[in-house]
């Protein structure tokens, strides 16, 4: 069988501005890949596109909200076709749920859920016409477990290990290969977001280091160069020592 390799592949990365997002995109320019970076902040992205020049692959801004309803499919026409499709955009928050505000809640679904399940729908039409395309979700530990005060994110991070699941099981008959990356703490600004102290001394408490959003942009890659007819359901990506 002939390696498998990303020279020339395209790869839209959602979140591509910042955090593991950004680092996934230099992770696939740096192994060939045509990549189309998305998120809000066009001139993050634009720092990020320059970042490219060095490298074997190219990267590609397209700047846009993916909670805006048209843009999941605005952003599948100018990405498409696409080969992987890496849903990274996500967003936190933090405080003891009895003492949360029901009106935050619905923010962190629109994105970690409802968007993601758009931008798969709009991508996935033309994987489907080609017969060929791989998903990669990038949930979270907090997907198959709980901490204190981080109860509504928890809630879409489970639920999209269900979309995975869900996704996995319609799309094969479409050559579509769907997988969970799912990362444990990861030193990224989507931490500087505590806004509660109980929550901020819970993670100050623990004994492990975070992982770099290198490494879990290279877990990324290494799902995304699989064999032809292998799907990895899920990986999970731990910091040495953060076992609970
Ligand atoms: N860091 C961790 O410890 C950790 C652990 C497990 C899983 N994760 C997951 O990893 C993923 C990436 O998180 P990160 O840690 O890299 O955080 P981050 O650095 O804060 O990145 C979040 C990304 O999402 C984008 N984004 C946020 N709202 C958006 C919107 N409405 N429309 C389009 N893009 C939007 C942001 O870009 P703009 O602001 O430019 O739009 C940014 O690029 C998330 O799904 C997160 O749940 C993180």
């Amino acid at each position: 069988m002939q390696e498998p390799n990303l020279v020339g592949r395209r790869v839209l990365v959602t979140g591509g501005s910042s955090g593991i997002g950004r680092a996934t995109a230099l992770a696939f320019a740096s192994a060939g890949a045509a990549v189309i970076a998305t998120a809000r902040r066009g001139d993050e992205l634009a720092v990020l596109c320059d970042e490219a020049d060095s490298l074997p692959g190219t990267i590609e801004a397209v700047a846009g909200n993916l909670t805006d309803a048209d843009f999941p499919a605005a952003l599948a026409k100018t990405a498409d076709p696409v080969d992987v499709l890496v849903n990274c955009a996500g967003m936190l928050g933090h405080g003891p749920f009895l003492d949360t505000d029901p009106a935050e809640w619905p923010k962190v679904w629109e994105l970690n859920v409802h968007a993601l399940m758009c931008v798969s729908q709009a991508i996935g039409r033309g994987m489907r016409a080609r017969g060929s395309g791989h998903i990669i979700n990038v949930t979270s530990i907090l997907a198959g477990r709980a901490y204190r005060y981080t109860l509504p994110y928890t809630a879409t991070k489970h639920a999209v290990r269900g979309v995975s699941r869900g996704l996995r099981v319609e799309l094969a008959e479409f050559g579509i290969k769907v997988t969970e990356v799912a990362p444990g703490l990861t030193d990224t600004p989507i931490l500087d977001s505590f806004s509660d102290d109980d929550a901020a001394a819970d993670y100050d408490a623990r004994p492990y280091q975070p992982l770099d959003a290198d490494e879990v942009a290279l877990a990324i890659v290494r799902v995304a160069l699989s064999g032809p007819n292998t799907c990895p359901e899920r990986v999970e990506v731990h910091p040495l020592g953060q076992t609970a």
